[in-house]
Order: C-alpha cells, then sequence, then structure tokens
C-alpha cells in the first residue's frame, strides 16, 4: 500500500487570479511519473483524511538536489483554498504517481490534444513528450483562464489552436468550434489523428460525442472527486459501458468511447 510522503514547498505562487504554480521537493524521491498521473496532496497540519485533493503532475523535473515535483492549482474550494496560504517551506503530504496516465500513439496516428481550463495541467506533460508531433487545442472562457500559454507557444510545433468564450483569445468560441474546423480540413485524414482531452465534464462529454460523430479514437481524463485515491472508497466510480470503474484506479485515463454519459 502507497504512503504519504512529506514535500517541502519550493513554490506556491499565483500564475494569474484564480491559479497557483505549487513546486514540491519531496523527502523521498518517489517513482518517475507518466502524463496523466496525479498525486494526492494534503496540507501537514491537518489530518482529516477529506481534505486530501486530487492533482495532475504538471510538470516533474530533476537537479542536483533532486526531483521536483510541480502543480498547476485552481483556487476552488475549501481544500485549495487552504493549499493558496501555504509558504515556501512548510510541508504538505503527498501521495504519487497514481492511477494510470495516457498510452501512448502508435507511430502512424497524429496526436490531437484538447485541454479545458485547468485540463492542462494533465495535458501539459503529454505536450512536453510529444511536442514535434502534436496538435493542441485550448479553451478557456476568458485569456486570463489560458494558463501558461508562452511555455505552450514554445513547445508545440504544430498548431496550437486558442479559443475563449468571449473571443478574449483565439477564435470565440468553445474547443469543439475549432475542433469541428480542423476536422473540416483533414476531413480526408481524420482516422489518422489521435485524441486526448481533458477539462470539466460538459467540455469531456462534447468531445466524446463529437468523437463518436466522427469514428475518432481516443483518451479523455476524467475529474472525479476523490477520497482515498487508492481504489479503497468506491468514492469516484464512474459508469463506463465495461461496468462501473475507478477513476483513481482505472483511470483517470478512459478510452473516449468507453464512458457513459
Ligand atoms: C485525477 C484528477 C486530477 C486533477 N488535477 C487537477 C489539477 O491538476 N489542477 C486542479 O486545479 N484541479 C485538479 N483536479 C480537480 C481538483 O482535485 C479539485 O478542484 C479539488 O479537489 C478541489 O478541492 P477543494 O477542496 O478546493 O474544493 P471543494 O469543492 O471544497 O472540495 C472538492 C470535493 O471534495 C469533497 N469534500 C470536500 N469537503 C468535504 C466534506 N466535508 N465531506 C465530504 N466530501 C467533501 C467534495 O466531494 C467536494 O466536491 C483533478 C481532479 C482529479 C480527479
Ligand atoms: S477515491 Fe477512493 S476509490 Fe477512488
Amino acid at each position: 500500500m502507497s504512503k504519504y510522503i512529506r514535500a517541502k514547498i519550493t513554490e506556491n505562487t499565483p500564475v494569474n487570479k484564480g491559479h497557483n504554480l505549487l513546486i514540491l521537493s519531496p523527502d523521498d524521491i518517489p517513482q518517475r511519473s507518466l502524463p496523466g498521473q496525479f498525486y494526492m496532496i494534503g496540507t501537514d497540519f491537518s489530518y482529516d483524511p477529506l481534505l486530501k485533493r486530487p492533482f495532475s503532475i504538471f510538470r516533474e523535473t530533476s537537479s542536483g538536489e533532486g526531483r521536483e515535483l510541480q502543480f498547476l492549482y485552481r483556487i476552488k474550494g475549501k481544500g485549495t483554498k487552504l493549499l493558496k496560504e501555504m509558504r515556501k517551506g512548510e510541508t504538505v503530504n503527498v501521495l504519487g504517481p497514481l492511477g494510470n496516465g495516457y498510452p501512448m500513439p502508435d507511430k502512424n496516428l497524429t496526436p490531437v490534444l484538447i485541454a479545458g481550463g485547468i485540463g492542462i495541467a494533465s495535458l501539459f506533460p503529454l505536450a512536453e513528450k510529444l511536442s514535434w508531433s502534436v496538435h493542441f487545442f485550448y479553451g478557456a472562457r476568458t485569456s486570463d483562464e489560458l494558463l501558461m500559454l508562452n511555455k505552450l507557444k514554445g513547445l508545440v510545433k504544430k498548431e496550437l489552436i486558442i479559443s475563449t468564450d468571449d473571443g478574449s483569445e483565439g477564435t470565440k468560441g468553445t474547443v469543439i468550434d475549432i475542433l469541428d474546423n480542423f476536422f473540416t480540413r483533414h476531413s480526408s485524414l481524420v482516422t489518422r489523428h489521435l485524441l486526448y482531452s481533458c477539462g470539466p465534464s460538459p467540455m469531456l462529454e462534447a468531445v466524446s460525442k463529437f468523437a463518436a460523430e466522427k469514428g475518432i479514437k481516443g483518451y479523455i481524463s476524467m475529474e472525479e472527486n476523490m477520497a482515498c485515491g487508492v481504489g479503497a472508497c468506491l468514492g469516484c466510480t464512474v459508469k463506463t459501458k465495461k461496468g462501473y470503474k475507478r477513476v483513481c484506479k482505472e483511470g483517470p485515463v478512459f478510452p473516449i468511447e468507453e464512458i457513459v454519459w
């Protein structure tokens, strides 16, 4: 059974009004993560298991001083508001890497990554790994909510296509609009692409329906509320075509056609 380890905060700074970048230096060297895996993070001063929260690994770096784990998080409710108040030098408890991560694409398929809002945290390491070959679609409500855009621009060597609901950056509309436009332009190559998507549930549902209509394969990463993070409490189950599955254990990444919406 995995155990929580302590990790020192080396940075916990705002990247915009509602989001922070958290950089941790763990006491023990954890196993190296795969893109799409996550950690449970809990504040050190609280033993309340309800205050452990799942966060995707945004980046993982090594230096002479050890391993650093980076997380991008949206300040949403009780847990993330507490986390936001923590300062450099304080410690948190972390458990991970957890979950399955994104399967790598076959060589003959072009990966198309689709992030909505904070879903960028999960897809960024995949973009880093496949940077030469990915098309990246990134949607948010407004330009202020597009996180790490400059880093992404430096990373993605094919197309980076942006949409915002209010048109303050990129195309005005949803990520489905820009996706539809792309596949209209590449209609003869539809089955040569593989989708990877992470974002809010309504967006994932729309991406899944779009993929089903066009006959495109792919994967989505589900963001369900979690309590234990290790498959024990059944608190994170989702309905799939192969029965109920635990997002923390069998997921968070599922084949796009598998989730029952
Ligand atoms: C695999 C995965 C990866 C994720 N990656 C990221 C990421 O990289 N960045 C990011 O910003 N977000 C990520 N999320 C979402 C993130 O985990 C949530 O935004 C976070 O848990 C919100 O916590 P909160 O306490 O601030 O919000 P809250 O809404 O207060 O709490 C979140 C949930 O915890 C439960 N909860 C809270 N208090 C209680 C209570 N007293 N009793 C029972 N249940 C309670 C509830 O079910 C509640 O909906 C990810 C989620 C998953 C599943
Ligand atoms: S969070 Fe407990 S089983 Fe997934």
